[in-house]
């Protein structure tokens, strides 16, 4: 019988109930995915917290990696056979096997194993919106990215090293500092005993820098705005410490900062754009510009245990689940 975690109500981890579901057969315009691998995302985090609302009871999770096993009427997109991950649709990936639309799967090239490949969708096209399409970079630019070890952070690490790119990162230790340099990331800075904005300030011999990545939220907000030139952009792409706000006047004072609050959903789309969002991020790793391996791996029914890690931050790089 197939399995998936299931959500009844909201809160920490033990709210993630393993349960045996029917799954049928894939209607108009759907397919049937069984899984190989399932990526574990911080959106995942905040979906079971409630901090992104869900309607309940809900399925979790929105990346993942399989093997279609069949199709509905008017499928054109895949086949089945055809080895795909997905980062988009329903919520629901965490389990052995779905029924979900076929239009947001993207195709595996054969180069790039299932493994590697669900260490990559959502965190390599979160990197490659990120770098490409919201803050485009050219190269020869020095950048602040927070949470640089992460699963997000140690592809952008890559991606920045492959666009000659200066990555100046944070980590909470030394250990993770070391992981973060040997992805490719210029200098690091230890947050648990280093002054972001001072270094910052150090290492660009009192410029600033005219972007910072923040994934991290309220406990970096003021170092972020700190870090930036005149006219710099603050992108705050999440909040994994927790929420972020402040008054506009602050913006003003610290610089004329822009600030911009992307999501996947308004950059990922059409289907065409994803599609090549997501060859050049595989043409990157068959370049071998790019390489990567799950950190942390859990069964399914331990889905909890893997959020237990990722929020007390004892992960680096990328969490995966096998069902
Ligand atoms: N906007 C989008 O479309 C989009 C898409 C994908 C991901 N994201 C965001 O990007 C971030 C990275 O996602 P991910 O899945 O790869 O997670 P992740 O970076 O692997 O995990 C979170 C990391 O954030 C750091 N962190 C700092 N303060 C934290 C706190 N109070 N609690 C927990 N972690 C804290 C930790 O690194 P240190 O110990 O080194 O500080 C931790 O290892 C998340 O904020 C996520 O929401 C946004």
């Amino acid at each position: 019988m197939p399995q998936a975690i299931r959500l009844y109500e909201t809160g920490g981890p033990e709210v993630l109930k393993l349960e045996d579901v029917d799954v049928g057969e894939p209607g108009p315009g759907q397919a049937r995915v069984r899984h190989s691998y399932i990526a574990v995302n911080f959106i995942d985090v905040y979906h079971r917290t409630g901090y992104y609302p869900l309607a309940l009871p809900s399925g979790l999770g929105s990346d993942a990696v399989g093997v279609v096993e069949a199709v509905g009427p008017g499928v054109t997109d895949v086949r089945a056979g055809d080895r795909v991950g997905y980062l988009m649709g329903p919520q629901g990936a965490y389990s052995d096997v779905r029924v979900m639309p076929a239009n947001v799967l993207i195709p595996l090239p054969d180069g790039v194993s299932d493994r590697t490949a669900s260490t990559l969708i959502m965190k390599g096209m979160t990197a490659q919106y990120l770098f490409r399409q919201v803050y485009p970079l050219k190269g020869g630019e020095t950048i602040l990215y927070h949470a640089a070890a992460g699963g997000v952070g140690l592809i952008a690490c890559q991606w920045a090293r492959a666009l000659g790119v200066t990555m100046i990162g944070t980590v909470s230790s030394d250990e993770k500092a070391e992981i973060a340099r040997a992805n490719g990331c210029t200098h690091t800075i230890v947050t648990s005993r280093e002054n972001i904005a001072e270094r910052v300030r150090e290492l660009t011999d009192g410029k600033g820098v005219p972007v910072v990545f923040d994934s991290v939220g309220k406990d970096t907000l003021q170092a972020s705005l700190d870090s930036l030139q005149v006219r710099g952009t603050l992108v705050s792409n999440g909040s994994s410490s927790g929420p972020v706000s402040f008054d506009a006047l602050t913006l003003a004072l610290k610089g004329s900062i822009w600030v911009t609050r992307p999501a996947m959903a308004h950059y990922a789309t059409p289907r065409s754009h994803m599609l090549s969002m997501a060859t050049e991020l595989f043409d990157l790793v068959l370049a071998g510009k790019i390489s990567s391996e799950p950190k942390q791996t859990y069964a399914l029914r331990d889905a909890a245990d893997a959020h237990r890690a990722l929020e007390s931050r004892q992960t680096t790089g990328a969490t995966v689940l096998v069902p």
